[in-house]
């Protein structure tokens, strides 16, 4: 394993983000040799730690997952903590200079991540600072890591963007879609494409429709503040629901290129129908939730206006119009408080009209299990065994093992490592975004102006799969929800 010298500089060094996710997927880097000696992290956030402190943090945040006291020990003595103001043009110039000395010290080669783990108002005025103040340096790499969420509509997206395309280029941004790292999404694109029989099969000649489920049991938590401004349309529609979506739909790439991929998967997001406020009405439908037997209902969650008409719950069609899948309906669905936790996606196939009789499913089904199983179900018709001659169904099944799955990287260490490689593929494009706020905001908007009475929502109860209207969704065209 090739080592990867770089200095990470985290502007929201003391965030819940970089603990939960960030420390400990450096420490799996590092663990399993990308970092070695030639690395180091500056955490900088307007807390004024110590880098004592802050090493204190960095151990705690990786509890269970190190092998000896003396590697934590190590491993933490990579982290150095930096009060900052990100408005305060002095400390860009203290932060330039603790960046040159570990530089020196580490041997870095002037490779520099900058990773921004902070509400997006700051993105602008950091990305100006890093370049006035000369922290991106001549010698190395400079690219910038932009968590979500990018942009409430097209127009802020597009602000965003223009602002931070100023002092950053494409290739150097790295926007994270956090599926994008999941090993059964990566999976989308091999089991496509380097199998003939789905090949043959992934089009609209033989596809009846797609469906997207990602539902969650947990409820809207501590995050009350964000959630109320975004709504499960702009939290999983925007990102991870179109991202899935692009993977399903997208012509054959000409070739595994980082540029191929990218330029198929533009092309599907462009091909996404937009639909006009009657359309919207017609195929999406919202939810939130009310109380369940243990749990209180949105409006009575922390930080949630008690009126709130936040969707919590979505579920659409989608159509994506280019030559292979125009016509074939793409239903998605997400939301909180939902029956279980379950990230998956059903293929449901065209079948004929049965020549045999018996027990049998009406459509073959090809299931790709995301979360939190990881495998793949196809759902088939077979002879019942015996004289009588009819058939019946059947479902195989492949599951990876666990020793497989204990072997996965989680996301964050597989796009952190994607990073230090310079290699985008798994990151969200800004004409990807583009043209997926395009899409959303005919939807949003659609929705703004109807009005609905208060009492419209709460709609689904706690711990079912959201509204009827959903199901209803899919039945007026004669289909149904697999899962
Ligand atoms: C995040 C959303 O992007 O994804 C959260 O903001 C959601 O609301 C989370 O809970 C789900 O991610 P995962 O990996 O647990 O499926």
């Amino acid at each position: 394993r090739e080592e990867q010298r770089a200095l990470f500089i985290i502007f929201g060094g003391t965030g819940d983000l970089a603990q939960r996710k960030l420390y400990p997927a450096l420490f799996n880097l590092y663990k399993r040799g990308y970092l070695k000696k030639n690395f180091a992290v500056i955490g900088t956030a307007r807390r004024p730690w110590t880098n004592d402190y802050y090493r204190d943090v960095i151990k705690c945040s990786i509890d269970g997952m190190f092998d000896s006291q003396a590697q934590a020990t190590d491993f933490a003595s990579h982290f150095y903590y930096h009060s900052h103001n990100v408005n305060d043009k002095q400390h860009y110039e203290e932060l330039k200079a603790l960046a040159d000395k570990l530089d020196e010290k580490y041997d870095l080669g002037g490779n520099r991540i900058y990773y921004l783990a902070m509400s997006p108002r700051f993105f602008g005025t950091i990305s100006q600072y890093l370049r006035s103040e000369g922290l991106v340096t001549e010698r190395g790499y400079g690219r910038v890591i932009i968590e979500k969420p990018f942009g409430r509509d097209y127009q802020s997206a597009k602000e965003l963007n223009d602002e931070i395309s100023r002092y950053f280029d494409e290739d150097s941004t790295f926007r994270i879609d956090h599926y994008l790292g999941k090993e059964m999404v990566q999976n989308i694109m091999a089991l496509r494409f380097d199998n003939g029989i789905w090949s043959a099969l992934w089009n609209k000649e033989h596809i009846k429709n797609i469906q997207v489920t990602l539902s969650e049991a947990l409820g809207v938590e501590e995050r009350g503040g964000y959630y109320e401004t975004a709504g499960a349309l702009r939290d999983m529609v925007q990102n991870h629901i179109l991202q899935i979506v692009s993977l399903l739909t997208m012509d054959r790439p000409k070739s595994a290129s980082e540029k191929d991929i990218r330029q198929a998967k533009v092309e599907t997001f462009k091909a996404l129908k937009v639909y006009s406020p009657e359309e919207v009405y017609q195929n999406f439908v919202r939810g939130q939730y009310g109380e369940g037997e243990e749990q209180v209902a949105y409006r009575e969650e922390a930080m949630i206006d008690p009126d709130s008409m936040t969707e919590t719950f979505v579920a659409g069609k989608l159509e994506v119009q280019n030559k292979s899948m125009a016509g074939v309906p793409v239903y998605i669905r997400t939301g909180k408080r939902m029956t279980a936790k379950m990230t998956r996606v059903d293929i449901v196939f065209k079948n004929e009209a049965p020549l045999f009789g018996g027990g049998i499913e009406p459509e073959n089904v090809l299931t790709i299990n995301i979360d939190p199983d990881l495998g793949l179900d196809l759902r088939l018709n077979m002879k019942k065994v015996g004289q009588e001659f009819a058939t019946k169904k059947t479902k195989i099944g492949y599951r990876l093992s666990k020793e497989q799955v204990a072997k996965i990287p989680e996301a964050y260490e597989r796009l952190i490592l994607n990073v230090l490689q310079g290699n985008a593929v798994n990151f969200t494009h800004w004409d990807e975004l583009k043209y997926s706020w395009r899409f959303l905001d005919a939807i949003r908007n659609a929705w703004d102006e109807q009005e609905l009475p208060v009492d419209f929502f709460p709609n689904y109860a706690c711990g079912t799969m959201g509204p009827q209207a959903s199901a209803e969704l899919l039945e007026k065209n004669g289909d149904h929800w697999i899962y």
